[in-house]
């Protein structure tokens, strides 16, 4: 009972409560122009192009909210955080640990 009441809470907090724990492997490839520019155009710019949210439809706004964009909607080893996009489409679950990694390689 006390575990599933921890898993409960988990789940509850679990949904923007921490970083994904990605990491940036050296053999990274992944940069703005062959992910970023459309993994936010697809799932993002539509609300935070000055519509809600913080601002995010440039390269140096998303660097600069890096952490809670992370926080957000990216997943690794600590984390999947599906607290954004709201609504749909979701991305899967390959491009929110794409985005951790490329987040984590400083978003290049
Ligand atoms: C349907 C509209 C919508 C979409 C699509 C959307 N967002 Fe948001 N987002 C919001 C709104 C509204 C807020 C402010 C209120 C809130 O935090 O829920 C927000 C807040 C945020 C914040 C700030 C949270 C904080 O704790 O400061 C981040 C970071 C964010 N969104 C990232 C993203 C990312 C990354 C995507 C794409 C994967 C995305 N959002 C897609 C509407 C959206």
């Amino acid at each position: 009972m006390r575990k599933m009441l921890a898993i409960g809470l988990l789940a509850l907090f679990g949904c923007n409560s921490g970083g994904s724990g990605a990491t940036c492997p050296t053999t990274s490839t992944l940069t703005y122009d062959n992910f970023g520019r459309q993994f936010f155009a697809s799932y993002c710019d539509r609300c935070h192009t000055s519509r809600e949210g913080p601002t995010l439809n440039s390269l140096a706004a998303i660097r600069a909210n890096s952490t809670a964009i992370d926080n957000a909607a990216a997943a690794g080893p600590s984390a999947t955080n599906t607290a954004m996009p709201e609504g749909s489409p979701q991305p899967t679950n390959a491009e929110r640990l794409q985005l951790g990694e490329w987040l984590a390689c400083g978003a290049r």
